[in-house]
């Protein structure tokens, strides 16, 4: 006996169909030179009941599954639940939730990397703001003649994320960013490899400086200035301090230039007409260039005005700055306090080894824009009064946590993770839920919260940061 596709109205090969009068027939398949193509649309007699209807019977009950590590326990002990591996998924988490029969989702790798969205701990609730986005959805600007790409995140695909956005940059070797300034201020982290960058502020004082991976640099707004990759090619993150702001709004040098008359530019420039005759029509945006050559001096110029003065310097070499240790990672801060220039932007650059979390805390003075740039972590965003959302995190996401909304970030993987915190504020500070509840009369604590006075003797007065763990993610006790 054949099947019907109650979807795509398709004969799949012999099926019972309902004749106008109520009697089944069992009619030959769709293939059949017979039977003329059906009308778009069905016949009325297909509204509401009739005893002809077809009932389909699959069954959805019995679905096979193998439960992962933690998922048959109890939903608020909340275990990570590593679906990588397993076969088909499911959305339950101890007596929560229960089997997906099908149509798949398309793809179910979704599922077994946002474990906590398809079988979320039972301590989420609510909604609150969407915390996350994979750069790997962002639609990639190429440049021009292999010379790089960008990919950007900002209001336009996470709504909520409005005092930041960031955009991630490639350039090959010896390919420019174009010369440009924009609105907002523009703070960079290197990822990968080198690069030349030269600016000049309101004073005309000039700078010029080569960073590297793991280095920092900021722009004030309306400073232009401009981004070469040395010889072996770069990869950065750029932040902004606004979340609507968007790579394609640029003041470009190209752009700036063909759209003056070109008398204005001569008389501008005290040079003939002629001399704009190749000037570029259209952006270039990323495009190749001439290597620069390696003595920085050769691209040095100054004008009367000198060079910035070294305590106002575009960049801060961040790379060199041992991370401070704490029991389960390391921390490295870059603030107004050491980098002065880039003034409201505050980050911190997180190691958090396997087992460890950065630990519960939030930021008084700030939203958190996040950046994962190696490993896996997940993170509970909490909102007063009971919302509840925990997002799985990988390279290459950005993350997103409003300004007092608790967080914790937990490494869910098995190599070191790395991210980056961004605030907006004049310096980094944070609250940590540990250090505040360690800080506070065992008494009150033991009224509010009844825990034992053996749990209150195990906690700290001091900040952690980042909390050893142990690397047994459904373990019942830590080290
Ligand atoms: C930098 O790029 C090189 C070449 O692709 C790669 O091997 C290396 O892992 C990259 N570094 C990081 C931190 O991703
Ligand atoms: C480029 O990479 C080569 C090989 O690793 C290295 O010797 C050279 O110093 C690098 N150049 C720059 C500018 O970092
Ligand atoms: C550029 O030249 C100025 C003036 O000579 C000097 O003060 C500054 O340190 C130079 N910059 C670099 C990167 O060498
Ligand atoms: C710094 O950022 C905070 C948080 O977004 C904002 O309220 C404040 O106005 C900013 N300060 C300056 C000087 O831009
Ligand atoms: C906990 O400690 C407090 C203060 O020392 C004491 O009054 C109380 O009896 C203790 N509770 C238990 C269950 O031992
Ligand atoms: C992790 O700990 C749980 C609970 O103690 C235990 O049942 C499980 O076997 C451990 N898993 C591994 C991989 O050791």
């Amino acid at each position: 006996m054949g099947r019907f596709n109650a979807f795509s109205g398709a004969l799949l090969s012999l099926a019972i169909l309902p004749l106008a009068n109520g009697a089944p027939a069992a009619v030959s398949s769709a293939s059949a030179s017979s039977s003329p193509n059906p009308p778009l649309r069905g016949s009325e007699d297909l509204l509401g009941y009739s005893p002809s209807n077809v009932l389909t019977t699959e069954n959805t009950d019995d679905v096979p599954y193998q439960p992962v590590e933690g998922q048959n326990l109890d939903a608020i002990d909340g275990f990570y639940l590593d679906f990588e591996s397993v076969e088909n998924p499911q959305p339950i988490r101890g007596s929560k939730g229960g089997t997906d029969p099908g149509p798949q989702k398309g793809n179910d790798n979704y599922d077994r990397i946002n474990s906590d969205k398809l079988a979320p701990p039972g301590t989420d609730s609510g909604s609150t703001i969407n915390a996350q986005w994979p750069m790997g959805l962002s639609h990639n600007r190429l440049g021009l003649n292999g010379a790089g790409w960008a990919r950007q995140e900002n209001t336009e695909v996470m709504p909520a994320a409005k005092a930041m956005a960031g955009v991630d940059m490639r350039l090959e070797a010896g390919a420019y960013r174009e010369l440009h300034w924009h609105v907002a201020s523009e703070w960079s982290l290197v990822l990968n490899g080198s690069a030349r960058i030269a600016a000049m502020n309101e004073e005309g004082q000039t700078f010029i400086d080569d960073v590297s991976k793991g280095d920092v640099w900021f722009f004030p707004p309306g400073v232009p200035h401009s981004i070469q990759a040395l010889e072996n090619g770069t990869e950065f993150l750029l932040v902004f301090d606004d979340g609507s702001f968007s790579e394609d709004n640029t003041f470009l040098t190209s752009d700036v230039f063909s759209h003056q008359p070109r008398e204005v530019l001569s008389k501008n420039f005290g040079v003939p007409i002629a001399a704009f005759d190749n000037i570029p029509t259209e952006e270039l945006y990323i495009f190749p260039g001439t290597p620069a050559p390696k003595d920085i001096q050769e691209q040095n110029v100054t004008g009367s005005a000198g060079s910035v003065p070294k305590e106002q310097s575009y960049s801060y070499h961040f790379s060199e700055q041992p991370a401070h240790e704490v029991p389960g990672g390391s921390v490295k801060i870059v603030d107004p306090l050491t980098f002065p220039i880039a003034s409201n932007f505050s980050a911190a650059l997180v190691t958090v080894k396997p087992g460890g979390m950065r630990e519960i805390h939030w930021h008084p003075s700030s939203d958190e824009w996040s950046f994962f740039i190696q490993g896996k972590a997940r993170a509970t965003l909490f909102s007063a009064p009971s919302s509840a959302t925990t997002f799985d995190y990988r390279q290459g996401d950005v993350g997103y946590f409003p300004r007092s909304n608790s967080h914790y970030v937990e490494n869910t993987g098995d190599t070191d993770l790395i991210f980056l915190e961004v605030l907006q504020a004049d310096h980094f500070s944070d609250i940590s839920l540990g250090q505040w509840i360690g800080s506070t009369s065992k008494q009150i604590i033991r009224d509010s919260l009844r825990l034992s006075n053996e749990t209150l003797d195990q906690l700290k007065t001091e900040k952690q940061y980042v909390v050893a763990g142990s690397t047994n993610l459904t373990s019942f006790t830590q080290p």
